[in-house]
């Protein structure tokens, strides 16, 4: 019998809702974890907000101080789901108070604050992980599995690009409601902790550390009206950003974000050359993964488009029959799964916040190279 896990919600919105879709699926999918996700209290400063949201989601009651939720005795695990200013402050108050700690990414507005809570969370020994969700897209799983089985060979080259364009207008004000992300103080930085740190967790964790990094960023639109303020005040964050940088093993990485590519809404993609093998995702086409065997009989060669829905395809076994795709907001069912796992296992469940740090420290490598125009080792 699964034993119950109090969850406390912070925060509401994009997050928190894929969040709490996880907790409330995964034992359905996964019936034989050891813990069960309880829905306990969801939290924001908003009393009316928060109680609509705990309505429509289920969940028993509500706070709207986080520091009142993090105390309760009722509550095992605090969920991060708030902008990137308040990742480090919770994450102590929760640490110090004994909790266990799931927290959005990136993990923290720098590598200081980011220490910091690595610190905290192994001094109170609780378990802890970062929402660096990609790595549970089953086609991305198989992607780590073929490397680490040593089917590309030697690594030559590590590609990925994340993609939109909702920030083109320059009507659009920064900070505030939903658009924390264009305003420094709250995001810490924009495309780079946003949308790259994304890409580099995944290249960390399937082609190794990054040795060292040179970066340029842009701010297209340099003054924004503040909604808090209601004044036009400097734009702080990076619009763009691309870097080139040495991995570990050898290999080349170039990697570009923007919110300033026309025509493209989340065009996450990767692609890795080695020397036997390639491969390429794409997650607008998530559930396929492109590979491309040199070892091939030379006249069939060929990219080939597998769809990763069969039984045998990393956690594909769980959902519905072979050929049937699944979506986005399975990536967090399976981060939710996997937690719940180690937790009975009593081992980490990465990426942990130690390993978030590693993604960290490349971010602000990225920032500094572009700053200065000089190549920074991580
Ligand atoms: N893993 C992913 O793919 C992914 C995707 C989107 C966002 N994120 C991360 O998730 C976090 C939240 O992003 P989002 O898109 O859900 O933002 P959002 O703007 O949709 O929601 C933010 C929530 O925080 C709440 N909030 C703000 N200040 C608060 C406070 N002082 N106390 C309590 N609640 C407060 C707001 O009420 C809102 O419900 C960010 O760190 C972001 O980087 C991760």
């Amino acid at each position: 019998m699964a034993k119950p896990l109090n969850i406390g919600m912070i925060g509401y919105g994009f997050m928190g809702r894929a969040h709490t879709n996880g907790y409330k699926r995964v034992c359905d999918f996964f019936p034989e974890l050891p813990y069960r996700p309880v829905l306990k209290a969801a939290c924001a400063r908003d009393a009316a907000k928060i109680q609509a949201f705990a309505d429509q989601w289920g969940y028993e009651s509500t706070e709207t101080d986080w520091r009142k939720l993090v105390e309760r005795k009722d509550i095992d695990a605090v969920d991060i789901c708030v902008p990137n200013n308040l990742h480090k402050e919770i994450s102590l108050a929760a640490a110090a108070a004994g909790k266990m700690i799931l927290c959005e990414k990136p993990l923290a507005m720098n590598v200081a604050e980011g220490e910091e809570m690595c610190q905290a969370v192994e001094k109170a020994k609780v378990p802890n992980t970062v929402w660096y969700n990609y790595r549970r897209v089953p086609a991305v799983t198989l992607a780590k599995q073929l490397v680490d089985q040593g089917r590309l060979g030697r690594i030559f080259h590590y590609r990925a690009n994340f993609l939109q364009d909702w920030t083109i207008s320059t009507d659009l004000p920064q900070g505030g409601t939903a658009l924390w992300r264009l305003d420094a103080a709250a995001a810490g930085s924009g495309v780079t902790g946003d949308l790259l740190a994304h890409c580099i967790d995944t290249a960390l964790w399937i082609n190794g550390g990054i040795a060292d990094v040179g970066a340029m960023t842009e701010t297209f639109i340099k003054e924004r009206k503040h909604t808090l303020t209601g004044k036009v005040e400097k734009v702080g964050i990076d619009d763009a950003c691309a870097f080139l940088c040495h991995f570990q093993n050898g290999s080349l990485g170039l990697f570009e974000s923007t919110r300033y590519a026309r025509g493209h809404k989340a065009l996450y993609t990767f692609e890795i050359n080695g020397e036997k093998a390639s491969i390429k995702w794409d997650l607008h086409d998530l559930h396929r993964l492109e590979y491309f065997d040199h070892g091939d009989e030379s006249n069939l060669r060929g990219w080939r488009s597998i769809h990763v829905t069969d039984g045998d395809h990393p956690y594909m076994g769980k959902w519905w029959v072979p050929g049937l795709a699944i979506g986005y907001e399975h990536s967090f069912v399976h981060q939710v799964a996997d937690f719940l796992d180690s937790l009975g296992k009593g081992v980490p469940c990465g990426p942990t916040f130690r390993d978030a740090l590693e993604t960290q420290k490349v971010c602000d490598a990225v920032l500094a190279s572009a700053q200065d125009r000089t190549w920074k080792k991580v």
